[in-house]
């Protein structure tokens, strides 16, 4: 802003009434003909090029701190007007203390601005808030995350097209009330939120009217009218991530269904044999032994069935309390592969044990670490080509070098180094599992060939129940697959420090 020059007709008006006292007593002299007109015109003249002069300096000065004042609301720190007379030196001291407070003021409110970013930074979810015209306004680093940073400044629909959402959004700013939805988003990975779009009233100032050009141009310096502030509806979109409660309620109720049908199969079978037996087949003999064989198949399989369902509620119910004995893996394993010899012999399959002769103990049940060993060499006599080897190999392996991090201290060796792992690995020369399916192979009742898997006896729970039980003992499970060459499952188990001495070992072999 610029202060304008003063426009001469004002200038005379305002000098002549400064000196019109002067005039009416030099006009009253002359006509009492105690001045003549020559000397009262003289002495009347310089007095007004005087004030004339001290005005226009005056003016000038005045421009001069107004500039500075402009200035200073401009680019924040010019040199003060030098040479400056002392009443209005005061008066840019007082103009620069002004500038030195609204500057202050603005520095809070800045770190103000500064400390709601941050802590809409550290929500966990995101938010994102948009104008009347939907453009985003903010977007929090969750959102930023989600969505890039390119999110910001641009309308909504730019970056999430969801219809849901920008309906509701648009609502919301026509002054709709609150809205709460789901959607999900495909891309990358399928995510489901939770929405809610808010409304907003955000109170503007209104543009000041000195830093317009052409309002500026229209002012005279003196008035300035008072800014008239402007309220905007605004939305708040904020995004709960919901996808872990909504798979596992889907996985819950899909677990209840398959539960159910794999009970109702033999259920419904048995009843149409008691039927079978009281009618058509009542006095039969041949056909009621045969139907009663079949239907002991049928009630021995939701036996299993039941007991699996409860043996891997019970795991899942202790998952997170670490098992405190101390498994012998090599034991066990000779149990379970005396135990499934006579099974293996049928399909004419060969159990070999590839061990060293001593390996460290591991940290574990071992009800359950049988049960693990059991499952596997179990599908791998099951699911190989009659005729074969199934070997279960046993090695000491370092747990840095398969990814392992993070382990009980128990799992360390002498207190630093990597920690060492129980390895057992079940290897089979089957027709192998299609890499499609490997994800999935642990989930509940999943089956690669569900007929041929129930045909032979298999619930589909076997592999949940070993990775359960795995995970309790902060191990991990691994399974490598090639179709028409064979699988192998293999078990890492952190390794305590107890090492069983050769002495032991041997003694365990001549017992065995
Ligand atoms: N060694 C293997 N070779 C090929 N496929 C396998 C092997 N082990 C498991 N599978 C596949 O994984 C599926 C799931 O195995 P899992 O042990 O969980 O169930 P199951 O053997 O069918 O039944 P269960 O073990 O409960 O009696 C099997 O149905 C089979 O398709
Ligand atoms: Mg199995």
């Amino acid at each position: 802003m610029r202060l304008k020059a003063m426009p001469p007709l004002r200038l005379m008006i305002a000098v002549g009434l400064m000196l019109a006292p002067l005039v009416v007593a030099l006009a009253a002299a002359v006509h009492s003909e105690a001045l003549s007109s020559g000397v009262a015109a003289l002495v009347g003249l310089l007095p007004l090029l005087g004030a004339g002069l001290a005005l226009r300096l005056h003016q000038r000065e005045a421009a001069a701190v107004a500039d500075y004042a402009a200035q200073l609301s401009h680019s924040g720190s010019p040199t003060p007007p030098t040479g400056a007379p002392v009443a209005l030196g005061g008066l840019i001291a007082a103009v620069a203390r002004l500038h030195r407070v609204a500057a202050r003021r603005t520095e809070s409110v800045q770190a103000q601005l500064d400390a709601n970013d941050s802590i809409l930074d550290a929500l966990p979810s995101p938010l994102l808030v948009m104008d009347a015209a939907r453009q985003v306004t903010r977007a929090n680093l969750m959102a930023r995350d989600l969505f890039g940073d390119k999110v910001l400044g641009r309308d909504l629909a730019a970056t999430l097209r969801t219809p849901a959402v920008l309906e509701a959004v648009d609502a919301v700013l026509g002054g709709g009330a609150t809205r709460v939805f789901e959607f999900t988003l495909p891309v990358p990975v399928e995510r489901t939120f939770e929405a809610q779009v808010k409304p907003f009233q955000r109170t503007l100032p209104a543009a000041d009217p000195l830093a317009d050009p052409v309002a500026d141009s229209a002012n005279d310096g003196l008035s300035v009218p008072a800014p008239v502030p402007q309220t905007i509806r605004m939305a708040i979109l904020t995004l709960h991530d919901v996808t872990a409660a909504r798979r596992s309620e889907q996985m819950r109720a899909d677990f209840i269904a398959n539960a159910s049908h794999e009970l109702r199969t033999p259920l419904s079978s048995l009843l149409g044999f008691i039927e079978t037996l009281r009618g058509p087949a009542r006095d039969d003999p041949e056909a009621q032994d045969r139907f009663l064989a079949i239907m002991h198949d049928q009630a021995s399989r939701m036996s299993r069935l039941v007991n699996d369902l409860l043996s891997l509620s019970r795991i899942e119910l202790d998952e997170h309390m670490l098992p405190n004995g101390r498994v012998d893996v090599l034991d066990e394993l000779e149990n379970v592969i005396a135990a499934l010899e006579l099974k293996a012999a049928e399909r004419r399959i060969r159990l070999i044990l590839d061990a060293p002769d001593s390996v460290p103990r591991v940290a574990g049940d071992d009800d359950q670490l049988t049960q693990v060993f059991q499952n596997l060499v179990s599908n791998a006599i099951k699911y190989t080509r009659e005729d074969s080897d199934v070997t279960v190999q046993v090695t000491v392996v370092d747990g840095a070098a398969v990814g392992f991090a993070g382990l009980p201290a128990s799992g360390r060796r002498g207190g630093r180094g990597g920690a060492r792992m129980v390895a057992v690995a079940v290897r089979d020369q089957g027709e192998g599992i299609a890499r499609t399916h490997l994800p999935r192979l642990t989930e509940r009742f999943y089956r690669v060939d569900a007929a041929r898997s129930r045909a032979m006896g298999g619930t589909g729970l076997g592999l949940a129940i070993v990775k359960h039980i795995v995970n309790r003992h902060r191990g991990r499970l691994t399974i490598e697959s090639e179709v028409g060459v064979g699988s192998a499952f293999t078990v890492y188990l952190p390794a305590t420090d107890e090492s069983l001495g050769a002495a032991d070992s041997a003694a365990r072999r001549k017992a065995g």
